[in-house]
């Protein structure tokens, strides 16, 4: 396989300085999504397309810099609060972001709230999106057919405590394990089973549900498909013997994945976007504590790139 990358890969310090990641939240897009929502009091949120959306120009025009950021840049993208809206309001903003990038995924209904809802991810098969557990780097989807290239959270409430983001790039793991253990990453680049929590598989669909960590997902050079429990947790529901060498390269992997200075975090504040590539950044949410009156909330939302179904 290529060792091409499609960026640069990145640690903290030089997410940091480019500046161009973190945006401000222009003023002149307040009216235009306050005009849609006079246009259209009620949407279903599935059905909102780029038609509903497309008039909105500041709006069109930062979606426009994420994608940018996200394609040529460093794969992460943030945008600043809009300040004191309500939540109909970041709902409605939301929505037409993930339009204006792309064609939003429903696996999970369009815009998906990532809350506490009491589950045990180690128990049952739920997503970890659906507890407040810490959830270690991951890239979305254990799903062979379900990969969105695009990961997106907006917050509503923060948590009382903990819940901060945290956001690795896979390249530059890669980069580590190219440089100091080619061992680990050739296993790593063999394909390997998932188990599925994405709702609507069947048993063929679950054996068949294997992919390498690192691949080359549609050409684009280097790419990552990642999240450790689903790897372990896929073997032992096949009741298939791991291959030697993969608890290790695992272990190796997750080293330079948390190695100091890998890792970026911030924590949402209300109103907050996060964008992510899904395919060459990992994402982690630390543990919480809620306040039960107002639990932590944040909608997530899949996005694929136009055309690349
Ligand atoms: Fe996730």
């Amino acid at each position: 396989m290529t060792d091409e990358y499609c960026r640069e890969p990145w640690d903290a310090a030089a997410l940091t300085a480019r500046k161009s990641h973190q945006m401000a939240f222009p003023e002149g897009i307040a009216s235009e999504i306050q005009e849609w929502i006079e246009r259209q009091p009620d949407v279903v949120d599935d059905e909102v397309e780029q038609g509903d959306v497309v008039g909105m120009k500041e709006l069109s025009q930062l979606a426009r810099r994420v994608r940018t950021e996200l394609t040529e840049g460093t794969g992460v993208a943030r945008v600043q609060s809009p300040g004191d809206v309500d939540d109909l309001f970041l709902r409605r903003y939301y929505l037409a972001f993930g339009v204006l990038l792309g064609n939003p995924l429903g696996n999970y209904g369009r815009l998906y709230d990532v809350k506490d809802r009491g589950g045990d991810y180690t128990k049952t098969a739920i997503p970890i999106s659906q507890t407040r557990a810490a959830t270690g780097l991951h890239t979305d989807s254990s799903a062979l057919d379900v990969l969105p290239d695009l990961v997106g959270l907006i917050c509503i409430r923060p948590a009382r405590s903990g819940g901060a983001s945290r956001i690795s790039c896979a390249l530059r793991a890669h980069q580590r394990l190219a440089e100091e253990n080619s061992e680990s990453l050739s296993v790593l680049q063999q394909p390997h089973l998932r188990d599925i929590v994405t709702p609507g598989a069947d048993r063929s669909q679950r054996l068949r549900n294997q992919f390498p960590v690192f691949g080359d997902q549609s050409g684009r050079g280097v790419t990552c498909r990642y999240m450790r429990f689903w790897i372990e947790k896929g073997y032992e529901s096949a009741g298939v013997e791991p291959p030697d060498g993969l608890t290790t390269s695992l272990d190796a992997l997750d080293g330079y994945l948390e190695e100091e200075g890998a890792v970026a975090d911030f924590r949402l504040q209300r109103g907050e976007m996060l964008w992510v590539d899904n395919c060459t950044t990992l994402h982690d949410r630390t543990g919480y504590e809620d306040d039960p009156d107002a639990p932590r909330l944040l909608l997530r939302q899949w996005v694929k790139y136009v055309g690349s179904e």
